[in-house]
């Protein structure tokens, strides 16, 4: 039973406009990997949880045929909204039943996902649409440890940000696949015995410190609070704390936003 959390239209809405896109350079790590043993060109690719298609997009220049597979509707509307690539398709589904052809498949993906899946299942399902020697790459960021700080003066506020976090802890609004996350994957499982981690890789941006709070506010466990307390103000107490801290007014706030990356490779036996 495919874990829903990510549903809502306001929620799915947020998600669309604040999530960040994944850099190229995470991209061309993956297609690093599966190049030394799938050379280009490359005919499909699948990204499973693809959400809004923060990094299907990026998917679209090296692959004939890419697919973009979520278990909510609305995520999948917003994708299409979004969508500029010719190449790309987008459909609704649990990644524990992929709507393709066994061997149909070079590479699959899932960034920011897989920790909501039933992996036994959607293990299955990856075996079965790889080409020999296809590859399957799952990434992702603890979005709880992301570090900010203040562009131009480098204050840090992550120790404000991490507050929020304990609250969100501590009211039980986060879930076991967040903590999944948080944890970098560690102990996740993995199907295939060629297989490689890499956490050397960050995403960075600057944010506009609304910006930012929009990103806060796409947080699974920040929704989770609202539903409990619809009245809360915290993340308007967060942002408040931040411009004193800053001592800036909003518009004036530029932030430094940077997530350490993890990417968990695993190639299937060739011929
Ligand atoms: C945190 S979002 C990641 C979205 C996007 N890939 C990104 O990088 O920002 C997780 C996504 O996984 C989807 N999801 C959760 N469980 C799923 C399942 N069993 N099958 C397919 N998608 C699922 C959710 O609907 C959500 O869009």
């Amino acid at each position: 039973m495919a874990y829903r959390r990510f549903e809502g239209v306001d929620h799915t809405a947020k998600y669309a406009r604040y999530r960040p896109m994944w850099p190229s350079h995470v991209v061309e790590r993956v297609l690093s990997y599966l190049e030394e043993k799938l050379p280009a060109p490359h005919d499909r690719a699948v990204d499973v949880g693809c959400g809004s298609g923060q990094f299907t997009q990026l998917l679209a220049p090296h692959f004939n045929h890419v697919t973009g597979i979520d278990v909510s509707d609305n995520q999948i509307q917003e994708a299409r909204k979004m969508n500029q690539c010719k190449n790309i398709q987008y459909s609704s589904g649990p990644a524990e039943t992929l709507p393709l052809n066994d061997h149909s498949v070079d590479l699959v993906t899932s960034a920011s996902a897989a920790h909501w899946f039933d992996l036994d299942k959607f293990y299955t399902e990856v075996d079965r649409v790889l080409k020999p020697n296809g590859c399957v790459a799952l990434l992702g960021y603890p979005v709880r440890r992301t570090a900010v700080d203040a562009n131009p003066n480098g204050i840090l506020l992550t120790q404000l940000l991490s507050d929020f976090d304990k609250l969100l802890v501590d009211e039980n609004c986060w879930e076991k696949g967040n903590f999944i996350s948080h944890d970098g994957y560690k102990d996740l499982l993995f199907p295939y015995s060629d297989f490689v981690r890499d956490d050397c890789l960050t995403l960075e941006y600057e944010a506009t410190l609304d910006n930012f709070i929009g990103y806060l506010r796409s947080w699974s466990g920040y929704i989770k609070y609202m539903e409990k307390y619809p009245e809360s103000g915290i993340l308007e107490t967060l942002r408040d704390s931040m411009l004193k801290t800053l001592n800036m007014t909003s518009s004036e706030a530029k932030l430094n936003v940077k997530h350490n990356v993890f990417i968990l490779l695993g190639r299937k036996p060739g011929p």
